[in-house]
């Protein structure tokens, strides 16, 4: 049975400082997550372990299937999520990386690079209007995307993952794993905005005739 999984780049420069989308590169806690993440994966010990990942919130009925032979990794186009694969690309017999754009975070057109706080401050209405219908909410300026327009864009994305037979490595953003996670889980569409994704978290799925297993793996240095 295939397996995905799936998370969010390490912590980015940016993250760091609350500034939405942007193209920043990973921070000092950004990259250990990225080392730590190529080893869990890479020698599967570390699911029995120890420090790189936290057992206490893992389920420990489960593993990941033997030694990982063959992986198809997914990043999106932007950096962070990019250097959270990087050392993937070592072993390209191994791990075979494609860069796909409609992995990119939701674009937030005019309000890029700006703070929750700078955009509550400038455009009063328009924070108001996104925290009212963040689904429906389609940033301003030109490409703004709003959590439907992702979820439309995604769509190629999860039938290639459910038509793929080899397993699957998908780094890429909070919006795109809400939306990944809620498909493969059940999550009605309302209530996509609202799932939590922490950084420095891989989520397993395994599809099931019906629905997927889930194992959630968090990262504790
Ligand atoms: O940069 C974009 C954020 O990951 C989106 O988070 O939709 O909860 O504002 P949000």
């Amino acid at each position: 049975e295939e397996e995905s999984r799936n998370l969010r780049h390490g912590e980015s420069l940016y993250n760091m400082v609350g500034r939405l989308g942007g193209d920043s590169s990973l921070s000092a806690n950004g990259k250990k997550y990225a080392e730590a993440l190529y080893e869990f994966i890479e020698n599967r010990e570390m699911i029995d372990g120890e420090k790189e990942f936290d057992r206490k919130q893992n389920d420990s009925t489960w593993s990941l299937n033997s030694k990982v032979e063959a992986l198809r990794v997914f990043t999106s186009t932007l950096k962070r999520t990019l250097e959270t694969a990087e050392k993937f690309e070592e072993d390209p017999e191994k791990y075979e990386i494609s860069h796909i754009k409609f992995l990119n975070e939701i674009y937030a057109g005019a309000f890029e690079d700006m703070t929750y706080e700078e955009i509550k401050l400038k455009h009063p209405d328009e924070y108001l209007a996104r925290q009212e219908q963040k689904l429906q909410y389609r940033y301003p300026g030109a490409g703004g995307e709003s959590y439907l327009d992702v979820i439309e864009r995604l769509r190629p994305v999860i039938i290639e993952l459910e038509r793929m037979r080899v397993d699957a490595l998908v780094v890429t953003h909070q919006v795109v794993m809400r939306t990944l996670l809620a498909y493969f889980t059940g999550i009605p569409l309302c209530d996509v905005p609202k799932v939590k994704v922490p950084l420095h978290t891989l989520y397993c799925l395994q599809p099931k005739p019906y629905g997927a297993d889930l194992h959630r793996y968090a990262y504790d240095p």
